[in-house]
């Protein structure tokens, strides 16, 4: 069996939070010999997305903190963003990443997206809200940006918490967390409705 390369993007404001403490024992169950890295944006801040993609100029970045995401992007295997749920959505942190995607699809020499496709995005997120389903515009950002780059999607592991510590209180997280890794993900799809077009306005003739 190939061995696999784990990397753990952290994307929360705040160190030792739920999202990590809820990632960290799901990686626990990794099978030994997984790689593992886990990068914290707090500590390696990326600057605001420049969006230059149209201009004629790319260059590979060198020696900054973009340079060390892209390089740990590219040499993983399954790519875990552990990012707490923000106003319903990833938190700032996670997005600039995500955003950098953009512009590492016009990097010369690296083939970004061929290199990307059929690798494994998954999520970890920690939410103070009891009821899991405001988390669906967090899993349909990680869902539809693993279809656009032709990546597996492994589909969020949820824990719910507020403060630092709390979500080792949701058992049901915990247990989750044990078998997260060792489901199948299947080649990431777009939805083929959208809930929107299903909005009244939509309906009337
Ligand atoms: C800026 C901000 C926005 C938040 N937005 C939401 C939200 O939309 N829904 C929710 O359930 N919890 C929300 N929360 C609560 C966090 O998701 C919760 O405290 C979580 O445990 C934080 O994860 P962390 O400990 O990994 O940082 C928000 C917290 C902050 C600081």
């Amino acid at each position: 069996m190939t061995t696999r390369d784990f990397l753990f993007v952290l994307g929360s404001s705040r160190p030792d939070g739920n999202s990590e403490i809820l990632a960290r024992r799901a990686a626990e169950q990794l099978p030994a010999g997984t790689r593992q890295r886990w990068i914290d944006l707090a500590a390696h801040p990326l600057p605001d997305f420049e969006d230059l993609r149209h201009d004629s100029d790319h260059t590979r970045p060198e020696g900054d903190d973009v340079a060390l995401l892209l390089d740990a992007t590219l040499a993983a295997t399954d790519i875990v963003i552990v990012s707490p749920l923000y106003w319903y959505a990833v938190s700032a942190s996670t997005k600039r990443y995500l955003d950098h995607w953009s512009g590492w699809l016009r990097t010369p020499g690296i083939d970004f997206k061929a290199t990307l496709a059929g690798r494994t995005l998954w999520g970890v997120t920690a939410l103070a809200h009891e009821e899991s389903e405001v988390a669906d515009p967090l899993i349909g950002t990680l869902n539809n940006s693993a279809a656009y780059m032709g990546m597996r999607f492994g589909g969020v592991l949820l824990g719910n918490g507020s403060k630092p510590g709390d979500v080792l209180k949701d058992e049901a997280a915990l247990v989750r967390a044990k078998t997260f890794f060792a489901r199948q993900a299947p080649l990431a799809a777009f939805p083929t409705a959208s809930v929107y077009a299903q909005a009244p306005f939509a309906l009337t003739p």
